[in-house]
């Protein structure tokens, strides 16, 4: 049986062609295709959705689109931005979830839209932007998890969050299985409160680094799930696969592992009723919300690990 998504790498990679980010980024974020994985443009937009989905038991994190800035300004308003988002999820009201005592609202963050890519002194500019924004979620009780990119920049990233742990113990970080490193960061990375957040991977990646057939980055979550599920961290299992959903309910029940030990995740938009349904069996449940108007590295992603995707958002280029 063949498993590799033939149009995955072709949408990943004509994602990168400047026409069609300029044809496509005419779609207003209002359309249906967009809305549907996007929380809205504003912050507005974005604390109504919190709103709704804190209301319905489960949990956020919120990711201000954006990513690959070259431009300090932009970097330095992305922090801006985040430290407005952090004090208006600190204000929403948070509704008791039985047996879960972790802070129901955390922001996700990419250090290559704090800085990471400049060209002179990026990550270290990255790093201190990063502690800015821990500096202010600490005060507010709010969680900051920081997203992976691609391969390039993950040796980087994960000195940053080295770095900033001694500081901020709850700070997390996301590895992708897909990557034939994970496994060994996460045994490195599964000790006391520490907070890993692990999917599989949205980038296109060369086969040197990453495993490209589906069952193997299955297989390889799979293990990285078992190694941080045994370990005396804090594991997020993020994956809308039904295999590892299931997978981390039979470690964590082997393990003793309570909901308020580890926790489900899956994106805005995507198996709305299999996240209601885990919320409502106990499990804690945390869906990532992102908003703003850089969308289209994120919506690209998103479409290519579903190509049925792409029929809704070539209907909408067409109507727009
Ligand atoms: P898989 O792709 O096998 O999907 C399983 C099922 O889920 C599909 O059959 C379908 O039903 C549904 N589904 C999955 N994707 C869908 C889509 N786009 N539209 C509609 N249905 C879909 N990646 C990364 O590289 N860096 C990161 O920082 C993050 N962060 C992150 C946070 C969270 C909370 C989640 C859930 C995911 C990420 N990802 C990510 C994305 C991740 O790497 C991966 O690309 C997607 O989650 C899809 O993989 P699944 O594990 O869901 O399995």
């Amino acid at each position: 049986m063949i498993d590799v998504n033939p149009l995955r790498p072709l949408i990943l990679a004509a994602a990168e062609s400047p026409r069609l980010k300029r044809a496509l980024t005419g779609i207003p974020v209002t359309a249906d295709i967009v809305r549907r994985f996007v929380a809205g443009e504003t912050r507005i937009d974005l604390i109504g959705v919190a709103r709704t989905l804190l209301n319905s038991g489960r949990m956020v994190s919120v990711d201000f689109l954006g990513e690959n800035t070259t431009d300090r300004n932009q970097a330095d308003a992305t922090v801006a931005e985040y430290l407005s988002l952090i004090n208006d999820l600190a204000a929403l009201d948070r509704p008791a979830l039985p047996g879960i005592a972790v802070p129901p609202v955390e922001v996700s963050v990419k250090l290559s839209a704090l800085g990471q890519a400049l060209p002179v002194d990026g990550p270290a500019i990255a790093t201190e932007n990063l502690r800015i924004l821990c500096t202010k979620a600490a005060q507010a009780d709010v969680w900051v998890t920081v997203d992976a990119e691609d391969h390039t920049t993950t040796a980087a990233t994960l000195a940053t969050v080295r770095e900033l742990r001694g500081e901020f113990p709850w700070l997390g970080a996301v590895l992708q299985a897909y990557l034939h490193r994970t496994e060994t960061d996460c045994r490195e990375l599964a000790g006391p409160g520490s907070r890993i957040r692990l999917c599989k991977g949205a980038y296109r990646e060369p086969p040197e680094v990453a495993f490209q057939r589906a069952s193997e980055v299955t297989d390889s979550y799979l293990r990285c799930l078992e190694v941080l599920m045994r370990g005396e961290g804090y594991p997020m299992v993020a994956s809308h696969d039904p295999v590892p959903i299931a997978a981390a309910a039979d470690l964590a029940a082997e393990s003793g592992r309570g909901p308020d030990r580890f926790e489900y995740q899956m994106l805005y938009g995507i198996r709305d009723a299999e996240q209601l349904r885990l919320a409502a069996a106990g499990s804690a449940v945390r869906v990532y919300v992102p908003y703003g108007s850089q969308w289209y590295g994120y919506l690209t992603r998103r479409l290519a690990e579903r190509p049925a995707n792409l029929a809704f958002f070539l209907r909408a280029l067409v109507s727009k």
